[in-house]
């Protein structure tokens, strides 16, 4: 069925060319339509104007059983995309927060056996029936939050079952959840205990075993290591990236959060689409970027929740680069899916505009998970994942509001998710 969306407010970022990212000063130049409608049809945007154009009489008049609904005084923008996440997980980490608190810092949980490996050794024990039970809730509470799109790791398995476990759960989250969700294979997340010794060992695992597991199912689209201080080196980074690459699997990987670790020379020699975190990022770091077509993804909720540095994003702008956002949800280091908090951290702690927040959350991130053809911005053609928002004085107000919950309703492939209940 058609649907119609009139009085819009405001609508944007409109295109009327659809382009793969938006880069330096372009990322705080928005485009929009005042007193909108916005036409979808089989589920894609057929098109969109201002209230006066000719054009939407036309549809009123000849499109029978159109939907139409009113949207004065609320602005329609794109569904959130979330490249970066591990929503898949069992139980929850607040012991830890508790110990973080009082002055343990996530580097020293990891040493000591806590941290990721907590989080493994719980999964390894919970059944996949149950684990996508607590996975799918997180998925409905991200949708209601506005995220269209979103991608999920693995690695909180660190042995082959229960990495295949937690792959085989994101594939019943694609077939039961109206998300278009990605899938990255995460087995050099951490080094279980037993191979803390022996690290090279756990390598072997990874490129001999699990990566050729993964493909044999098709399980995964990307394939992702955590090089840093205290995890994998370079050199294990680039074997696990070979293997992944001879499977069929693009990497994106998380570099940079603890150290300059080369971690975001090694994602760009590796022709990655995203390098997340970057922390530490200098100018070096930033003139490799800019010659690449890597997507440099930040992930403000887990420098805020660790109470770590925040990634340069001015700078990085400033520079010329893009710069996606994502949620990071996770049990350890953000546990929450929230974009529009993310939004408003990226605006506090890292100085970015809001107009360049909207972008970093919607068109690249789409580019940070290899959507942005479909998805990320309102352009004629792209699927219609859409938020309306609640009643709102203008765009700013989004991040401003930072506590506030201004999604009112959330579309899908032209289809309503998600609607708030107002009655009380
Ligand atoms: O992206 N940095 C590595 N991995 C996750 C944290 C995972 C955890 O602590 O459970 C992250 O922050
Ligand atoms: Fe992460």
């Amino acid at each position: 069925m058609d649907l119609l969306i009139s009085n819009i407010k405001t609508l944007l970022p409109t295109e009327s060319e659809s382009r793969p990212f938006v880069a330096g000063e372009q990322m705080s130049e928005l485009d929009s339509i005042e007193n909108a409608w916005l036409h979808i049809s089989e589920g894609k945007i057929r098109n969109f104007g201002t209230m006066s154009d000719p054009a939407l009489t036309r549809i009123r008049k000849t499109m029978s059983g159109l939907q139409e609904l009113s949207a004065s005084g609320k602005m329609v923008i794109p569904a959130f995309c979330d490249s970066h996440t591990h929503l898949v997980y069992a139980g929850s980490r607040e012991g830890e927060y508790t110990d973080k608190i009082r002055g343990l810092s996530y580097e020293e949980i990891a040493k000591r056996g806590g941290g990721i490996l907590n989080s493994a050794a719980l999964l390894r024990e919970t059944h996949e029936d149950e684990l996508y039970r607590q996975s799918h809730a997180r998925v409905k509470e991200i949708l209601k939050m506005g995220t269209g799109a979103v991608e999920i790791k693995s690695g909180y398995g660190l042995d082959t079952n229960s990495e295949l476990k937690m792959l085989r759960v994101i594939r019943r989250l694609k077939e039961t959840t109206p998300l278009d969700i990605r899938a990255t294979f995460l087995g050099a997340h951490s080094f279980p205990l037993e191979y803390r010794k022996d690290t090279e060992r756990y390598v072997d695992l990874v490129v001999s075993e699990m990566i050729p597991a993964v493909s044999e199912e098709g399980l995964a689209d990307y394939i992702d290591v955590f090089c840093d201080r205290g995890f994998f080196t370079v050199k294990q980074t680039e074997r696990i990236l070979e293997a992944g690459i001879s499977h069929g699997l693009k990497p994106k990987i998380h570099a940079n959060e603890l150290d300059f670790s080369g971690g975001i020379q090694t994602g760009i020699k590796y022709g990655a689409l995203s390098v997340d975190h970057l922390e530490f990022t200098g100018a070096e770091e930033i003139r490799c970027l800019l010659d690449s077509d890597t997507m440099p993804t930040l992930l403000p909720g887990a420098s805020f929740f660790l109470g770590l540095k925040y990634a340069p994003a001015r700078e990085m702008i400033n520079a010329g680069l893009p710069v996606a956002l994502a949620s990071d949800f996770n049990p350890g280091s953000s546990p929450s899916g929230n974009m529009k908090l993310v939004m408003s951290l990226a605006c506090i702690q890292m100085r970015m505009l809001p107009a360049e927040a909207l972008h970093a959350v919607t068109l690249n991130s789409a580019y940070a998970m290899g959507l942005h053809e479909t998805h990320g911005s309102i352009s004629r053609g792209k699927k219609a994942n859409l938020i309306i928002t609640g009643e709102v004085p203008g765009f700013d107000y989004l991040p401003y509001a930072y506590g506030s919950d201004l999604v009112d309703t959330v579309i899908l492939n032209g289809s309503i998710e998600y609607k708030k209940d107002y009655e009380l």
